[in-house]
């Protein structure tokens, strides 16, 4: 049985990173199974969400290992190009407390984008087998579906700003998911950092749209001054913060396995 996989998408800056950072947490607070957390934003910061340091990405264990294949150097063991990546993928895998995170970085040179996305689908594929959960945050926008590297999704969290623009973006994601017909069995939007009384208009005009709503986070100072102090949102507590606590009570609703 593969893991359950829960993937974030939405426009930029709505909150995905923090979002999928809470998500592993709630895994690891609330479910027993193992989880693997997975950064395929080039511009990595989930690491910061979960308060973890990185070593190796993705993007440049790849540069190494065609660097070996292109200088002909000797690799260990007489290991083929394929299994000298397969260890280094499995040496990359940060193990922290609770939770393990891979990071895939930038890919770098001619054609890597696409070398990336096979070997972020291969090893999606080989790492669900040994994980209970995994989660990926993903860059924002929607180069990432039309990429083809979400797939084996069971739960696609969509996460919209409050604002009308932010939900109209959710609402193509939505809809591309289903034209691209890529393999999600479920999306739900989240309304992240709502304020005043635009929660209800928004999530009605989303279910106008045809888009299912899981619920609203508020906006929270505590985020904030948490960031700002340079503390990871995975630290957070819960009773300080309204955003976290918005976080868990949709998690809670979603029946997560
Ligand atoms: N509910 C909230 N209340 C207050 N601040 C929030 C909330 N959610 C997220 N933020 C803040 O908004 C900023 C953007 O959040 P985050 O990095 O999670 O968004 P993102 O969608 O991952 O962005 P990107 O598209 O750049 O990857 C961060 O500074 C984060 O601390
Ligand atoms: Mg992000």
């Amino acid at each position: 049985m593969g893991a359950y996989t829960i993937a974030l998408a939405g426009k930029g800056g709505t909150g995905k990173t923090s979002i999928a950072g809470l998500t592993v947490r709630y895994l690891k607070e609330r479910r027993s199974g193992s989880v693997l957390a997975v950064d395929a934003d080039s511009n990595n910061c989930l690491n910061e969400a979960l308060g973890v340091e990185v070593h190796a990405t993705i993007g440049n264990l790849r540069e190494d290992s065609l660097k070996t294949i292109r200088e002909g150097t000797d690799r260990p063991g007489g290991m083929s190009m394929e299994q000298l990546f397969d260890y280094q993928v499995q040496q990359s895998i940060v193990e922290s407390n609770g939770f393990d995170l891979m990071v895939m970085g930038r890919p770098e040179g001619p054609g890597c984008y696409c070398a990336a996305n096979n070997i972020i689908r291969k090893y999606s594929d080989k790492l669900s087998d040994q994980y209970a959960y995994v989660v990926i945050d993903n860059e924002a926008g929607m180069e990432h579906l039309s990429r083809r590297t979400t797939h084996g999704v069971d739960l696609m969290l969509i996460v919209s700003d409050p604002t009308v623009r932010g939900i109209r973006t959710a609402d193509r994601i939505n809809k591309l998911v289903g034209e691209l017909a890529l393999d999600v069995k479920h999306k739900v939007l989240i309304i992240n950092r709502v304020s005043a009384d635009e929660g209800p208009r928004l999530k009605a005009l989303a279910e106008d749209l045809g888009v299912r709503v899981a619920g609203l986070v508020p906006q929270d100072e505590a985020v904030f001054v948490n960031d700002l102090n340079g503390r990871p949102i995975f630290v957070l507590p819960e009773e300080e913060s309204t955003a976290v606590r918005g976080v868990f009570t949709i998690l809670d609703g979603l029946n997560l396995p």
